[in-house]
């Protein structure tokens, strides 16, 4: 059979098939779940970010240390590699949970940690950042996602380099040093603002400079043991971060609107669910990005009945994977049929989640009926649709003064994130900010401000007043007093 070849660069042929065949930023399947339950599952707390993130240094630092101790001994090889895989591995789960900005409460804790697995990954910051954010507008969809780990035709010299992550060294390292020369490739192009590519050189340059220092080190100690510590564990310990990264969407189909045929959840035990962030609860994932990981098997019991069934285990996602990568490797346009796909009745994507849409009604003295106040709980989010806009109403959470001014806790917006095309009432009302549903970017609810990235441009606020128990506006922009 003749192989189909797919260009899956971001600015060939199938970038701009994707347009035309309405496969980018498109939307996408959204299973129901309660608004409420879901208000639950996006709660952050510092606390459990604090002691996932504390023990995993903990293990990199005790594990360093054994190996220290046992250099020249064969003992240090086990304990290099059990470093390797906490640094180049798990690193990987807390670098994507952090650029999410979903681990912890506080957002520069957040920053901290996705810069220093960064640097563990040698993923330029700035560059990744952008990548995941496509990687979430188009999963798998060929000519957009930069982050696809099995092109088709699948291949045995494929495959290894996949599996082989030192064969990545030379690229790694030569993409790097082009960066801080301010020669950036046509993928960072495509993928970063022009205003932020500064930050990618210097950022690279910062790498180099690390790095340089450490083969200096090297150089003046005469042995490799400062390498070992820094920077080549990105290559040697890769190997965890390959073997958990690739379960998430190898072999599973390309180009459809709906996580539940391209990405996947496979049962894990403890230790691995701690290694990998619980990132294993993919499909979750990919659907509620502003659920944090550790709230992720709550989410997966909530929505389950509208998934496939979970692969029981890694081995048997594996036997699965690789039974689909033959395949693929004689007839590219095979996929994982996925059948046990529950046939969700109205299953392409509807404005669900919230329980909530509404339609304002009159208008009375020139003030619109957006509807009643009951219902909508603190800390949650309704859709209103007035005319051809749409407007996010929101409840916060009240604070001590804001007693017996009960308006002051209802806020009305644009609809639509200014980044994309999400709607904002699906997204997490946390304190007096809205978290967009599709990318994590972050709005402030006293000023619009876009205070998180991709989210670059303000929303509109608007007033609200509760009258008898309804809530009325004129749709006159305004911003609230009082700090977030
Ligand atoms: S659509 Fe991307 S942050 Fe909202």
């Amino acid at each position: 059979m003749n192989a189909v070849v797919r260009d899956y660069g971001l600015v060939g042929e199938d970038s701009r098939d994707a347009f035309d065949k309405g496969l980018a930023e498109a939307e996408w399947f959204r299973p129901p779940i309660d608004a409420q339950r879901l208000r639950e599952l996006q709660v952050r707390t510092n606390a459990r970010a604090a002691r996932d993130t504390l023990l995993w240094l903990g293990l990199l630092v005790g594990f360093g240390y054994l190996a220290y101790q046992s250099l020249g001994s064969w003992w240090a090889v086990p304990a290099f590699g059990a470093y390797g895989a906490l640094y180049g591995g798990a690193g990987d789960s807390r670098w994507h949970e952090c650029g999410h900005g979903t681990a912890f409460r506080t957002r520069w804790l957040n920053d901290v940690v996705y810069y220093v697995a960064s640097f563990m990954l040698l993923r330029q910051p700035t560059l990744w950042r952008w990548s995941h954010v496509r990687h979430h507008t188009d999963t798998i969809v060929v000519g957009r996602d930069p982050e696809i780990m099995f092109p088709r035709p699948s291949s045995l010299r494929r495959v290894l380099g996949v599996y082989l992550p030192v064969a990545i060294l030379p690229k790694a390292v030569w993409r790097t040093a082009r960066h801080a020369a301010g020669r950036f490739d046509d993928d960072a192009r495509e993928l970063i603002p022009e205003d932020e590519l500064p930050k990618l050189k210097w950022e690279s340059r910062a790498y180099i400079a690390v790095l340089g220092a450490t083969a200096a080190w090297c150089f003046v100690a005469g042995s490799v043991v400062p390498a070992l510590y820094i920077g080549l564990p990105t290559f040697y310990g890769a190997w965890l971060m390959v073997f958990f990264g690739a379960m998430q969407h190898a072999g599973l189909r390309e180009d459809v609107l709906d996580h539940r045929y391209n990405s996947r959840t496979v049962y894990m035990n403890p230790i691995l669910r701690f290694l990998y962030s619980n990132m294993n609860y993919h499909v979750e994932h990919h659907i509620f990005p502003t659920v944090p990981y550790h709230a992720l098997p709550d989410l997966h019991a909530e929505v389950k009945d509208y998934l496939a069934p979970a692969d029981r285990s890694t081995i048997s996602a594996y036997r699965r994977i690789f039974a689909t990568l033959r395949r693929q490797w004689r007839d590219p346009s095979y996929d994982d049929p996925r059948p046990d796909v529950p046939d969700v009745a109205g299953s392409q994507r509807e404005f669900v989640n919230t329980g909530h849409t509404a339609w304002a009604g009159d208008t009375h003295d020139g003030m619109i009926d957006l509807g009643p106040a009951e219902g909508l709980a603190p800390g949650t989010a309704r859709r209103v649709d007035h005319g051809e806009a749409t407007y996010a109403l929101y409840r916060l959470e009240p604070e001590d003064g804001d007693a017996g001014q009960p308006d002051s806790e209802f806020v009305l917006s644009d609809g639509l994130c200014t980044h994309g095309q999400a709607h904002l009432a699906e997204g997490a009302v946390l304190d007096c900010i809205v978290e967009c549903p599709k990318h994590n970017g972050c709005f402030d609810l006293q000023t619009g401000e876009a205070l998180r990235y991709p989210a670059t441009e303000p929303i509109t606020l608007y007033d609200v007043t509760l009258r008898n128990g309804r809530l009325t506006s004129t749709l006159s922009p305004r911003v609230r007093s009082g700090e977030c």
